[in-house]
């Protein structure tokens, strides 16, 4: 995919944007595109944008539905965290997000108290959760869980099995994307289809569980819709279920 264009909203962030397009590979962009995707910087957020009906796309941690969870979030006992094993762990194990996206179940994680490296190949949405892990950094409410969030740009296939032993995390994560075919999930999302659109799906979720399970030092938890097929391979050793989310459990070792 060519370089998307960054147009900047906000002329003092004019370093913070050459940051960006640095680090991640943009280009500056100087008008609206007529089609296609391109990012905003404003004051005070970095936005993914298109044309017609969608909204901006954006990583969020300190407002709206982070900031709904994170008062009021079902804790230890949620899904998310049960699948960790974070219900009847003495100490909080270290978590690999290899899918890291737009953040939103590192955040949990990592709210929960668990230290979160969150890896991520798409420029654009690490980009966006670089923005917002900054944003979350700057606040008092949410300082501390940003501190335990780590952000690398990288593929999680090469980057696993780069781990040397001493550095394997506890658990791994994985909530890769695949095609969309419920049509209702599909409309309520509308927003989420600029970013599907943007980061493409996610065909080589097999060999992620391969480089997922030779990493974790004591479980890997796929993410997965409710009905969804399991990833081609191994055969989950716990099935977590949610009203619409699974969590297949590779389990290694009991958590201690
Ligand atoms: C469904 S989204 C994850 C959503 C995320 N769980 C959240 O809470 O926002 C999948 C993301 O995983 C990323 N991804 C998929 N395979 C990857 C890989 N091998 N390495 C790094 N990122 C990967 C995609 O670029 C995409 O951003």
């Amino acid at each position: 995919m060519p370089a998307l264009p960054l147009i900047l909203r906000a002329p003092e962030r004019r370093d913070y944007a050459q940051e960006l397009i640095d680090r991640f590979g943009f280009e500056w962009g100087s008008a609206v595109p007529e089609a296609g995707y391109w990012l905003e910087l404003g004051y005070e957020r970095l936005e993914l944008c298109t044309q017609g009906k969608h909204g901006a796309v954006y990583a969020e941690f300190v407002e709206g539905a982070a900031r709904h969870r994170r008062e009021q979030g079902g804790g230890r006992g949620q899904p998310v965290a049960r699948a960790i094993g974070l219900k009847s762990a003495k100490t909080l194990p270290t978590v690999v997000d290899a899918t890291a996206g737009l953040g939103r179940d590192s955040f949990v994680l990592a709210s929960l108290g668990c230290r979160v490296t969150l890896v991520e190949r798409s420029p654009v949405a690490c980009a966006l959760l670089f923005d917002a892990i900054g944003r979350a950094a700057r606040d008092t409410a949410t300082a501390d869980i940003a501190a335990r969030m780590t952000l690398v740009h990288a593929d999680a296939i090469a980057w696993l099995a780069s781990l040397a032993d001493a550095d394997k995390p506890d658990v791994v994560f994985v909530d890769p994307m695949f095609p969309d075919t419920d049509k209702k999930s599909a409309a309520a999302k509308k927003d989420m289809q600029a970013f599907q659109q943007v980061i493409g799906d996610d065909l080589d979720s097999a060999a992620l569980l391969q480089a997922a399970i030779g990493a974790a030092d004591k479980r890997v938890v796929v993410k997965r819709p409710r009905l969804g097929a399991p990833i081609e391979g191994p055969r989950p050793s716990v099935v977590i279920e949610g009203k619409s989310t699974r969590f297949d459990l590779y389990v290694r070792k009991a958590l201690s």
